[in-house]
């Protein structure tokens, strides 16, 4: 049997913000998150999630606490988007639990869950590539226009390009672009999946230099990255997922200061 993959669905105009706040729209909920006191725990147990008869992880347990910063790393097809892809509802476990603060979300439809103010930033850049950037983000942000200017606040570049058309765009800005939502929607949960896939350096730089400023505003998030050392620094926690499992959780500092025993988890020494 043949499954549609999360890049066939973002290909398809499934995107997180995006498709979170049509699903919002459509059902009349408003989409802006009220401060809350609850505290934003993610709390992964036992998660198990397959396409057919392909299981891509088999029981794992993850944590964000309130407020960090949780890396997760992993070779090609370890899991990683699987896992970000369970927790915000674009594809169901079929064992396990997810809460988030008090809430279980792990049988909510994804617009139930980007309600509660998790924001799945996912792999490929979702952009319209036919509308303009200025078009881009009133639509993603809703025509909120302090949001638009606080996205042009942060990425000055797409300001000189607001009449661009977006698919015109150079990757870097085209990925501004696809984040800016996430930065300025106000969500107390980022799960961001390959930010800098195929970025230039100094762009990724740009792009982690937003997230860090998020983590220092309180923002939690969960990253998956190739670029290991990238997601280390920003990082408080990591966890080196092998073959849908977790192979390694601990310290983002310990990892980093280590590059042997990343190696090791990755290729699966002892
Ligand atoms: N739609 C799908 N249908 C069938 N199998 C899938 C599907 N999506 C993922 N898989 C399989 O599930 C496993 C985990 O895939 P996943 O995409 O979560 O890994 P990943 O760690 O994100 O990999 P990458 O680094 O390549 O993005 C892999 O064996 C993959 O082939
Ligand atoms: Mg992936």
């Amino acid at each position: 049997m043949t499954l549609p993959t999360l890049r066939d669905a973002v290909a398809g105009g499934i995107r997180g913000p995006v498709r979170l706040r049509e699903e919002l729209r459509a059902s009349g909920v408003s989409p802006r998150v009220e401060p809350s006191s609850a505290r934003s725990d993610l709390v992964v147990s036992g998660l198990r999630v397959r396409y057919g008869e392909q299981v891509a992880l088999h029981g794992v347990d993850v944590e964000v606490p309130a407020g960090s910063c949780v890396a997760v790393l992993g070779a090609n097809g370890a899991g990683k988007t699987s896992l970000l892809a369970a927790i915000s509802g674009l594809h169901r476990p079929v064992e396990g639990e997810i809460r988030f603060g008090s809430v279980r979300i792990d049988r909510r439809p994804a617009h139930r869950i980007g309600e509660l103010g998790i924001c799945h930033v996912p792999e490929g850049r979702g952009v319209f590539p036919n509308l303009s950037v200025a078009e881009n983000l009133r639509l993603t942000l809703e025509g909120d226009e302090e949001k638009v200017e606080a996205a042009l606040e942060r990425f000055g570049r797409l300001r000189e390009r607001l009449r661009q058309r977006a698919g015109t765009m150079s990757g870097g800005e085209q990925q501004m672009l696809a984040v800016a939502p996430a930065v300025v929607g106000g969500y107390r949960l980022l799960l961001v999946d390959e930010l800098s896939l195929g970025l230039a350096p100094v762009v990724v730089d740009e792009l982690f230099s937003v997230l860090a400023d998020l983590r220092a505003a309180g923002t939690a998030m969960v990253i998956v990255e190739q670029f290991a050392d990238r997601a280390l620094e920003l990082a408080d926690h990591a966890y080196v997922l092998r073959k849908g499992t977790v192979a390694y959780r601990g310290a983002a500092a310990e990892l980093q200061g280590n590059p042997d025993l990343l190696h090791r988890m990755y290729l699966g020494g002892s």
